[in-house]
């Protein structure tokens, strides 16, 4: 119904526009400067057999978009959002998860709740298998690893993701996963601080080797890039993280930003061909945690020294943070007005769904259609959807059932686990299962919240 609607709506009022797909073969810029009314939008979703593709390179394929033609964009049913650790990704994935269950999408799921895997691809009795063994998308924690992906998931497959700015990051790592016990600095001052003093000396500390699955891991050192398949060990190949990123631009269709969220999810509406209601976001409630340093203004000395440790990780920030806005430049100005409108229906649909509490009905609220919607519904369910701030609701309601106690006993286990048995001169485990045979059997599965300066 939505999509018809839609189209009809398009037709009507010929506001939509139509994106058409060619390659640089045909392309020359005296051709597109001819045509004034065309823009172009540099297409980063390109076949994934082409390596290290060069930002050169990249350009080659265009989307052509014209103005005054109804649109034959077709929704894109099929998609790897990559969760990052500590980006936004626990509030965005809600999105992901919406379009699934509203698309009763095949979804690659854990066999218990929690990351799909890692560092390396799931074992096959760590996900829920399809008697067809195909799949629409994924969703949960994985580290990019696409010769995998394309194992389980068709070339069409949109890749997307999401990250933040490294100093923001970092300090969410250092907090989230206790990095201050980690790397023993001192005190309950500012840890970012005195680890951005001298970042090289704490380098034995912040570098844990994982026995239970022979990797290395830095969670203060690239660990952005690492989620998306750079390993820990070659942070100081630069040249070549250059290239695995720029690849990494050719094959994601969108890596948003969490600075910029709200450009971020209308871009990904419009390169994915969603609908409005897919893509709102609750306003009243963020996933976020206090802690003492989160607002923490690093000096330029600092900064530099963090640029310095955490090079890959800011190379990847600044090619994704250029290609969002590329992406979004080639859109033209309608872009920033469905950007205002979003923003006002973001408070609007967060308003109504505030107001309608778990037990009471409310009536639904009916957004009309715009330049950028056809006509939907917010019913309650879509007001619970949206205000859940966890995944795990989700994630039942896309599985149909709970988890049992035996697959939860399967969950990959969060490194925050990990580091305490480290701490305590114990192996490391995949998940409790492996751990309970182990003889271990306290394993806190809540990370501590550190509780800001009274
Ligand atoms: C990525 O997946 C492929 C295919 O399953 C596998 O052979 C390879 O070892 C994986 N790489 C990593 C780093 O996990
Ligand atoms: C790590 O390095 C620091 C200073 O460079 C040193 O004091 C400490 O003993 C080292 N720790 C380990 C575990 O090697
Ligand atoms: C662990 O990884 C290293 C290199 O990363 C490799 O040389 C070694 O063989 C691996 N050990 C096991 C037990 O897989
Ligand atoms: C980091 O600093 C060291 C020495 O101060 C320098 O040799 C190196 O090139 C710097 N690396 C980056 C990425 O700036
Ligand atoms: C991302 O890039 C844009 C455009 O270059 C810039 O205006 C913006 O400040 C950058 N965002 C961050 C958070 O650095």
């Amino acid at each position: 119904m939505n999509l018809r609607t839609l189209l009809a709506y398009g037709l009507a009022t010929g506001v939509f526009t139509t994106l058409l797909l060619f390659t640089i073969h045909q392309y020359n810029s005296s051709h597109v400067a001819r045509r004034g009314h065309e823009r172009q939008v540099y297409q980063a979703n390109l076949p994934s057999e082409n390596t290290l593709r060069s930002e050169e390179q990249m350009r080659r394929t265009v989307i052509q978009v014209q103005e005054g033609v109804p649109a034959t964009c077709v929704p894109q049913k099929k998609f790897a959002f990559i969760k990052t650790h500590k980006t936004g990704s626990t509030t965005t994935i809600n999105i992901f998860q919406r379009y699934a269950i509203y698309n009763k999408l095949k979804v690659l799921m854990p066999v218990g709740q929690g990351p799909l895997s890692w560092p390396f691809p799931p074992k096959e009795n760590e996900y829920v298998h399809t008697p067809d063994e195909k799949y629409d998308a994924l969703m949960h924690h994985f580290v990019y690893n696409k010769t995998w992906l394309l194992t389980k998931f068709p070339s069409e497959t949109k890749y997307i993701s999401i990250i933040r700015h490294p100093f923001g990051h970092l300090k969410s790592q250092m907090n989230y996963f206790t990095l201050a016990k980690v790397l023993k600095i001192k005190g309950h001052g500012n840890a970012v601080k005195v680890f951005l003093h001298d970042p090289w000396q704490h380098r034995n500390r912040s570098e844990t080797f994982f026995p239970h699955v022979n990797i290395t891991w830095d969670g203060t050192r690239n660990p952005m890039t690492f989620d998306m398949g750079w390993p820990a060990e070659r942070a100081d190949e630069e040249e070549e993280a250059r290239e695995y990123i720029s690849q990494l631009d050719a094959e994601f269709t969108l890596v948003m930003i969490l600075e910029h969220l709200d450009e971020s999810v209308v871009l990904l509406r419009r390169l994915m061909c969603w609908g409005l209601r897919d893509i709102l976001l609750y306003s009243k409630v963020k996933n976020s945690r206090p802690y003492p340093y989160k607002n923490y203004v690093a000096t330029p000395e600092e900064l530099e020294n963090h640029r310095n440790w955490s090079a890959v990780d800011y190379m990847l920030y600044n090619t994704f943070n250029n290609s969002l806005w590329r992406k979004i430049n080639a859109q033209g100005q309608d872009f920033y007005d469905e950007l205002n409108y979003y923003r006002r229906m973001k408070h609007r649909v967060s308003d109504h769904c505030a107001r309608i509490g778990r037990k009471r009905k409310g009536q639904p609220m009916v957004i009309s259609p715009s330049k950028w919607n056809a006509q939907f519904e917010v019913d309650t369910t879509y007001c619970r959807y949206i205000k859940k701030r966890k995944p795990m609701p989700l994630d039942r309601k896309m599985r149909g059932r709970k988890y049992t106690k035996k697959e939860m006993s399967y969950a990959v286990i969060d490194q925050i686990i990990n580091y305490r048995l480290l701490r305590k001169g114990l192996p490391t485990f995949n998940n409790r299962h492996d751990a309970f045979a182990a003889g271990i059997t306290h394993l806190r599965s809540k990370p501590r919240v550190e509780k800001p300066p009274a």
